[in-house]
């Protein structure tokens, strides 16, 4: 039994901000040669005061059904396609640390009812940056256990520029909006020995004594919005960027250097690494430490920033739609963030 991607889709919102712009419209004491230099960041696309973490989601939920759909028959209508598609999906797993509600329902169950995915299971993943790597083991375990499973959608996706503290310079520079989606389907192929397909291994980690380090502080049970309180500045991600930084550039060391060793295989034998994109510094940084080469590195930071959960399905998606992706290449996609917590997938394209 395998675990392979067939479909794969993002949502990109319209609204692009350059750095120098974002420093206008925000007030930001800050230059578009700082951010470029200290993070790689040239843009990020800004979602509408209207546009929740389900609206992207949704989007690149059916553009990846829409590939398989395609893939399966051709047929003239895309929307009918695309709907019948949802109708065969079995789980969705949507990985985001913002949510479009705090507390219920979760953002998985808006999509699978917007998509009318009527007899998909539904959750939520909050795993920060690393969500969409969790949400893929987690969606293989669900289709692994039942017969009756057959057909995944892993989504990430984010609206991390609406829960930003303008006035921190650090940290506010660093973010952008999006969402990316892939099909996971079980598959009578191997996933292990000759022949094998999908997903090949998994690690994953936490290490929750890091918590402090990138934490929303209100709006949760810890410290709930009381009756009357005026607020300065709306719930928002506060960061540690050293510490997040350092914890950053061991977890992709580390992490890259066991899933290699596992599988006993050397980053010669893989054609992409797709990392989380955090910051260009912090790949850079891992690559030299593990001598392997940038290129290797797919980046996309410069137009879309940090997109936290749905950095690595918006890279999977546009590696694969410039037909970058061959069958049978070896890919890994690696994941770090808030938690913290930090894994890997290797896969067999
Ligand atoms: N523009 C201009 N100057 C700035 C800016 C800015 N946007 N931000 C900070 N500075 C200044 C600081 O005030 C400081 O000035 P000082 O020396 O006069 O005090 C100087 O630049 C250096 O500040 P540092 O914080 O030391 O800058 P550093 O080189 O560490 O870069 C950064 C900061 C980019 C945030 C880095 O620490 C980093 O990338 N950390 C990891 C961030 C990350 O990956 N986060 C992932 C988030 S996970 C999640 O996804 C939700």
């Amino acid at each position: 039994m395998a675990f392979e991607i067939t479909g794969t889709g993002r949502a990109i919102p319209s609204r692009r901000v350059t750095n120098d712009e974002l420093a206008k419209e925000k007030e930001i004491d800050t230059s578009d040669e700082w951010i470029r230099s200290h993070t790689g960041i040239g843009a990020r696309h800004m979602a509408e005061e209207q546009v929740a973490a389900s609206d992207l989601a949704l989007e690149a939920a059916r553009k990846a059904l829409a590939m398989i759909a395609a893939a399966d028959a051709a047929p003239a209508d895309a929307e009918k396609a695309v709907a019948e598609a949802a109708l065969s999906v079995d789980a969705i797993v949507l990985a985001t640390a913002t949510p479009d509600f705090l507390v219920v329902p979760s953002t998985a169950c808006i999509v699978q009812d917007k998509l009318g995915a009527k007899r998909a299971c539904a959750i939520d993943v909050s795993a920060g940056c690393t969500g969409f790597v969790y949400g893929l083991e987690i969606a293989a375990g669900l289709l692994a256990v039942s017969d009756s499973r057959k057909r995944a959608l892993v989504i990430g996706s984010e609206v991390l520029t609406k829960f930003t503290d303008w006035s921190d310079r650090g940290t506010c520079v660093l973010f952008g909006d999006g969402a990316g989606a892939v099909v996971l389907e079980k598959t009578s192929l191997p996933q292990q020995g000759t022949g094998k397909r999908g997903i090949l291994r998994t690690i994953l980690k936490a290490d929750g004594s890091g918590a402090e380090h990138l934490v929303c502080s209100h709006g949760g049970s810890r410290n709930p919005l009381k009756a009357g309180e005026t607020i300065a500045i709306p719930p928002h991600i506060g960061m540690n960027g050293q510490a997040v930084y350092n914890f950053a550039v061991k977890a992709i060391t580390e992490t890259v250097a066991e899933i290699l060793s596992q599988e006993g295989i050397t980053a010669n034998d893989v054609a992409w690494i797709v990392p989380h994109q955090a910051n260009a510094r912090i790949i850079q940084a891992a690559a030299r430490r593990l001598k392997i080469p940038e290129e290797k590195f797919y980046l996309n930071i410069e137009e879309y920033a940090n997109t936290s959960a749905a950095s690595i399905p918006i890279a999977l998606d546009e590696l694969n739609r410039a037909g970058k992706l061959a069958r049978g290449d070896l890919i890994i996609l690696m994941g770090f963030g808030g938690g913290l917590t930090y894994g890997a997938n290797l896969i067999v394209w």
